[in-house]
């Protein structure tokens, strides 16, 4: 390996691009993605995940390319494409085998592909590695050698970056996991932490996410016994969280292409092994119940027959101040309110209204309406837009006695006139 490898990222989304971005600040970089209108917009200098803004994008010495004659004959490839789960849940690998299968048509000896795509432990192993020896006629640990590194960003968070993070690296060989280090090494100020082996660092990423699952789901839990009981799960959490080892998990929908998919990973690879996961499914069972019972809690409150009631739901994307709408469970509230009769309009400030319409067949809101029409507005989703609405701006969009349904806790200590009421979690 030159000291100065030359370098291409296949797969530039929110993981590829911020990732391709820092490397080029040190080595030569190539970015490739087969999506030829993203690869556009980013030649345009327009990022649309909002992760690297335009002045940073154009500053960049990164290339851009849809064609894999552009990154023939490299060191060192990283695969960052998706990798979700099909409509079982299972573990869909196709883009990281067709990405393979691209990387291993142009590979030559003595390169390193690394894949920092979220998966189960074995996959780099055996599926990517048998795509990449089947394209290339080389062979896997003989011409080529693997790496894994797990990608820990967290969109729209701009203190987790990939110039902060510390990154995990297994290769290989000792030799390969050395080579990783330095590279890896070389963008991040957050240290590098060398992994036994590939299918320790795969391994370790799957359960950082399906770890969180599993703590969210039971705060879930406890928000659906507290209801019944009717006390606010954030008084409790409140009192509990003064205790010195009290984790701190908030209730809510879990969406996204991480959290809410990972596990599945995790869980299918259980089952491979006769081990049958039952803590990681039931808190993937929990959390993907949550849209049904917000939803429900929601129109049992309506001021009058939910049957005509009309609800404003404030946020679609899966997180706060993002665009992404992969995996939103916002969509699972939206649906339930219309199946029990709501006539329900959606605003959000970050999604991209013809994405909204292609994924969800959903119009959003241009602006926010403020003709006092509403019978209910929802806060589904904390975009900083949202979070400091007042009770005159509730006025504008809710009629008298109308409800303030609280999903995330954003206004919690936003004061609600006595002519309104209030719902939270
Ligand atoms: N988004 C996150 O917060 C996050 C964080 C950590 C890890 N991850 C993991 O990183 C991986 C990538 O996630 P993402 O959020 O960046 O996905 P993404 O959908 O934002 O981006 C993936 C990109 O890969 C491209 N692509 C798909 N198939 C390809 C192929 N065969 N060849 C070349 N390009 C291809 C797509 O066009 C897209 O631009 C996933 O495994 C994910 O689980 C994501």
């Amino acid at each position: 390996m030159p000291a100065n490898p030359k370098i291409a990222v296949i797969g530039l989304g929110y993981v590829g691009l911020p990732l391709a971005v820092a490397l080029a600040d040190k080595f030569s970089v190539t970015g490739l993605d087969i999506n030829e209108n993203r690869i556009n917009e980013l030649l345009s200098g327009y990022d649309k995940t909002g992760e690297i803004d335009s002045a940073k994008l154009k500053r960049s010495t990164l290339k851009l390319t849809t064609k894999k004659a552009d990154i023939s004959g490299f060191e060192l490839y990283i695969v960052t494409v998706p990798t979700p789960v099909d409509d079982k849940n299972k573990p869909d690998l196709g883009p990281v085998i067709r990405a393979s299968s691209l990387v291993g048509s142009v590979l030559q000896s003595g390169a390193i592909v690394v894949y920092e795509s979220t998966v189960y432990p074995g996959v780099t192993e055996n599926i990517a590695a048998n795509a990449l020896e089947a394209a290339s006629n080389l062979t896997c640990g003989q011409d080529f050698y693997l790496g894994y590194s797990p990608e820990r960003i967290n969109p729209g968070d701009s203190e987790h970056t990939v110039e902060r993070l510390t990154k995990v690296v297994a290769g290989q060989t000792p030799a390969v996991t050395e080579i990783l280090e330095d590279v890896y090494g070389a963008v991040t100020t957050g240290g590098v932490f060398k992994a036994n082996n590939i299918r320790t660092a795969e391994a370790a990423k799957v359960i950082e996410n399906a770890q969180r699952d599993i703590n969210i789901a039971f705060v879930n839990e406890v928000t659906m016994i507290c209801q019944k009981m009717g006390i606010s799960v954030y008084d409790v959490l409140d009192a509990a969280g003064t205790k010195w080892n009290f984790l701190s998990f908030k209730p809510g929908l879990v969406g996204g292409h991480c959290i809410g998919v990972d596990p599945y990973y995790l869980a299918h690879v259980a089952t491979t092994f006769g081990h049958n996961p039952k803590v990681i499914l039931s808190g993937r069972l929990t959390n993907d119940s949550m849209g049904n019972f917000i939803a429900d809690s929601i129109a049992s409150r309506m001021p009058h027959s939910g049957m005509s009631a009309r609800i404003l739901v404030l946020g679609l994307t899966f997180k706060a101040d993002i665009p992404d709408l992969r995996n939103t469970r916002v969509i699972d509230v939206v649906q339930k309110l219309k199946a029990s009769g709501g006539i329900v309009s959606v605003h959000d400030s970050y999604a991209d209204p013809l994405e909204a319409k292609s994924l969800f067949d959903l119009e959003l809101l241009n602006e926010m309406p403020h003709d006092s029409q509403f019978d209910c507005i929802v806060g589904a989703v904390s975009h900083k837009e949202y979070i400091g609405l007042t009770m005159d701006d509730f006025a504008l969009i809710l009629k008298p006695g109308g409800l303030v349904a609280d999903i995330t806790g954003m206004w919690r200590n936003t004061r609600i006139s006595a002519d309104f009421s209030r719902w939270q979690l």
